[in-house]
């Protein structure tokens, strides 16, 4: 399955991408990085350095470092000043490649056979929507779009809002308005989706890199987030709900809602229909989740 991940990381993002990278049913061609959880250079080698870990060749192509029309509003609280938590990463084996994120999407889907490539979308939409508005037909390409963003019935995290849509509200409103096959894991999802103490021992035990590391980013995350008692709480595993999503839907409960984005980036009733995650089965992803990252 063949599919290029667009990511802010991010210590969620880290899980999904060690998960994705590694997982023998997925072919990540190419990592795009955006501006989001931390600034643009340094999404782009935690992107390397993540891949390095993994030790799994993944070009990284740096994209936009702001939103479209505003500032960045990066989450430090949750992800720390490296993005990562503070947990410790390997040296990037290489270099970001030259080509940036928008012209590798534009040449690799008019290379690539139509409708045979997914975007697995992490983070704010911004290098998604520059896509769309510079070579529309090219995005008709895409196969599928699976995106972590939004919430629908749930409260949202920034605002009104879901950090990757109101990071970047105009940037959201045009993937999500633009009519290709979209599928959005919300945080009505993803809330569900949770890892507590019990799980970060399960992946230790596995004593394999990418599992070990991603307890150490869960654990990270329990510490960065100042209103969860560390070892007492379960924090929920946003990101890799999309890899997770895309080899197992059978484990997600899809809707189809009427939505659109308004100007804060938060989901309201509208014109366009869109495929929502509403539940999981969280012991199932879990336990699926520790298989592939022990890979
Ligand atoms: C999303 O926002 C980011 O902070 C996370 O990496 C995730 O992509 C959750 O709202
Ligand atoms: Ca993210």
């Amino acid at each position: 399955m063949p599919a290029i991940i667009d990511t802010d990381p991010g210590i969620d993002d880290a899980i999904a991408i060690l998960y994705a990278l590694r997982h023998p049913d997925l072919d990540i061609a190419a990592m795009t990085t955006v501006a989001g959880n931390i600034g643009l250079s340094v999404t782009t080698a935690n992107a390397l350095k993540i891949a390095t870990l993994a030790d799994v060749h993944a070009p990284v192509h740096a994209g936009a470092p702001a939103p479209l029309g505003r500032d960045p509003r990066p989450e430090l609280g949750i992800h720390g000043n490296d993005g990562l938590g503070g947990v410790t990463f390997p040296d990037p084996a290489t270099r970001p490649a030259s080509e940036d994120a928008v012209g590798y999407l534009i040449s690799i889907l008019n290379q690539a056979d139509p409708q045979t490539i997914d975007l697995f979308c992490l983070a704010p939409l911004t290098n998604i929507a520059q896509l769309i508005t510079r070579a529309p037909d090219t995005a008709k390409r895409i196969r599928r779009i699976i995106a972590m963003g939004g919430a629908v019935d749930e409260p949202g995290n920034m605002g009104r809002g879901e950090f990757n849509l109101a990071h970047d509200p105009e940037a959201a409103a045009i993937v999500l308005h633009a009519g290709l096959d979209l599928t959005l894991i919300p945080l009505d999802a993803t809330r569900q989706f949770r890892a507590d103490a019990a799980y970060l021992h399960t992946l230790r035990a596995t004593g394999k890199p990418p599992a070990v590391a991603s307890a150490d980013l869960i654990d990270a995350y329990f510490v960065q987030t100042e209103h969860q008692a560390k070892g007492s709480e379960s924090r929920p595993l946003h990101d890799p709900c999309v890899p997770l999503y895309a080899l197992h839907p059978d484990l997600f409960r899809i809707e189809t809602r009427h939505l659109q984005v308004d100007h804060d980036g938060a989901l309201i009733a509208g014109p366009h229909p869109i495929r929502v995650a509403m539940g999981v089965d969280a012991d199932a992803l879990r336990a699926r989740l520790c298989e592939g990252l022990a890979c």
